[in-house]
């Protein structure tokens, strides 16, 4: 089961940010992360902060949210905030899949672009633009990837990249920058 076109009551299209306030919203999104969980060590409280105050301040964010590494080579979605998510992602499928196969950070200017089912998995249809990043736990294992996904073109590139390895490998662990 996937999301239908019709966006739902609680969910707003993406409206896409200059440079200048992306990194301004930036910076008070992180200041409220890192205030909220200092001191705080569960991950899924971690998740489901970093999800909510990303979306509050990012007005591009469509979709947000984590999946988890679960069994051989397989992701199983996670905390999110959005729509309806794919429940499971093979390494080998998707966005998802090769952020957690390269261990590399994904930006995809147009998700419609890619080949549907194997390069991309639509799990709204809205999804224009994604990123992926891998995020690992303090020994550099990899945990799970964070995705991002908004329903315009071309709303993430090297500054949504930089503030989100960073948040990243603050809470979770290091996310080595390729
Ligand atoms: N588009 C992703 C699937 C996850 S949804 O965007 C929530 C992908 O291609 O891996």
């Amino acid at each position: 089961m996937s999301a239908s076109a019709v966006m739902p009551y609680f969910i707003k299209p993406s409206v896409n940010l200059s440079t200048v306030d992306k990194k301004a919203a930036y910076e008070q999104a992180m200041l409220e992360i890192d205030a909220t969980l200092n001191g705080e060590a569960n991950a899924i409280l971690k998740m489901v902060t970093i999800n909510c105050l990303l979306k509050t301040h990012l007005s591009y964010y469509y979709w947000v949210g984590f999946y988890l590494v679960s069994g051989e080579r397989k992701l199983s979605v996670g905390p999110y905030q959005g729509t309806m998510g794919c429940l499971h992602i093979d390494f080998s499928k998707g966005v998802c899949g090769r952020a957690a196969r390269e261990e590399k950070t994904q930006i995809v200017p147009d998700c419609h672009a890619l080949e549907q089912g194997s390069a991309h998995i639509a799990c709204d249809p809205n999804s224009q633009s994604e990123i992926v990043l891998p995020v690992f736990n303090q020994e550099q294992k990899l945990i799970g990837v964070f995705d991002v996904d908004s329903s315009l073109k071309n709303s993430f590139d090297e500054v949504d990249k930089e503030y989100l390895e960073r948040i990243l490998g603050k809470h979770f662990g290091g996310v080595i920058s390729q």
